[in-house]
């Protein structure tokens, strides 16, 4: 059990009625709360949930528009994330209470000062490195709107420009990420045909992919609601047409592609996490076809050759700089 959902066991008797656990880990916690819902953008973990619990959990960007006696909100990465998550929980739940638990170190006691916005806070547990916080909701704040919280910037590479629109908690929400930018001068000269951009975010590699290839069919994937959501807005922005899919990890993704492109993940929440990124290589060949790309942009510390080699074919480095290179291999 995550010791987040350990700390709200400590407390069960305040979390009796209908609760929603908002960005509820997966594991065995509703199975202890048996009137309670889940709410998740993680698509991982909501797959698990769902089979897990049928019916009792949704994924979405907002909250369903239920009826609920009180809601948890698990402390996720991202400041503004928090400050969104807040906003939609209050709104709905003017009156009563929301409850905020998290990790000291992923920043609890700065998170239940966001809390404190909404009405009388009190710490209410600590305990395996976790704090419980309440918060007795008193006014209903406006309802927040995410598309309204979005970030525009405009991104260029070569000749072409793509107006990006990030929402809170998506990677480089706000402006664009050094490894990316390298990525998108490494685009030309991919086999024509499907392509995926692997752990998509706002969208940007997935809609300069559509620009410069515009009879590709690409598929945008990411384990993120927040993520699909900005990117359907990137590309909306943009008037490009590409498939969005939310989706865990590679086995998600299309088979038949011609090129895999992708900025992969490396961290995940508090936790260095490699394994998403790892599988990806590992698998690269079973979603391409032979003659099919593999073309990725790294911290250039991390080992990611050897493995490539040993699972696609040659690995070169087409681009270096400022800490990142750009790899590129092909499957025979
Ligand atoms: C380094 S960011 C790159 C985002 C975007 N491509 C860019 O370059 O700005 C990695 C992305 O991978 C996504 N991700 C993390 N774990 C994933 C998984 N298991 N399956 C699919 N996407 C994942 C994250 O949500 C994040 O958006």
């Amino acid at each position: 059990m995550d010791p987040r959902s350990q700390v709200l066991l400590r407390n069960i008797e305040l979390l009796q009625g209908k609760v929603v656990l908002a960005g509820l880990p997966a594991d065995e916690l509703l199975a202890e709360l048996p009137n309670a819902q889940g709410w998740s953008w993680h698509a991982g973990e909501y797959e698990y949930l769902s089979q897990r619990f049928a019916e009792r959990c949704t994924f979405s960007t907002q909250l369903s528009g239920e009826q609920y006696s009180a809601a948890v909100l698990f402390l996720p990465k991202s400041r503004e994330l928090t400050e969104y998550l807040l906003h939609e929980l209050a709104a709905k739940l003017a009156g009563s209470t929301v409850f905020l638990v998290g990790e000291k170190r992923a920043g609890s006691e700065r998170a239940a000062k966001q809390l404190a916005a909404f009405g009388r806070t009190s710490k209410v547990d600590s305990a395996r490195h976790c704090q419980l916080w309440r918060c007795e909701v008193a006014a209903k704040p406006e309802q927040p709107n995410l598309n309204a919280a979005s970030k525009e910037f405009i991104v260029s590479s070569g000749e072409l420009s793509v107006a990006v629109h990030t929402v809170p908690g998506v990677f480089s929400h706000g402006r664009l990420d050094l490894g990316t930018q390298l990525l998108l001068e490494c685009l030309a000269g991919l086999p024509a045909g499907q392509y995926l951009d692997f752990g998509c975010g706002a969208g940007v590699v997935g809609s300069f992919l559509k620009k410069t290839y515009p009879d590709a069919q690409i598929t945008l994937l990411d384990v993120d609601a927040f993520a699909i959501h900005s990117s359907k807005l990137t590309l909306a922005a943009n008037q490009l047409e590409a498939v969005t899919l939310a989706g865990d990890g590679i086995h998600a993704a299309p088979k038949q592609l011609t090129a895999i492109v992708s900025n992969p993940p490396f961290h995940q929440g508090v936790h260095t996490q490699y394994e998403t990124t790892e599988t990806m290589l590992r698998e690269a060949a079973i979603h391409l076809q032979p003659g099919g790309e593999l073309r990725i942009v790294a911290n250039s510390f991390l080992k990611y050759p050897p493995l490539i080699e040993k699972h696609l074919g040659p690995c070169s480095v087409l681009a270096e700089r400022d800490g990142f290179k750009v790899y590129r291999a092909v499957r025979n």
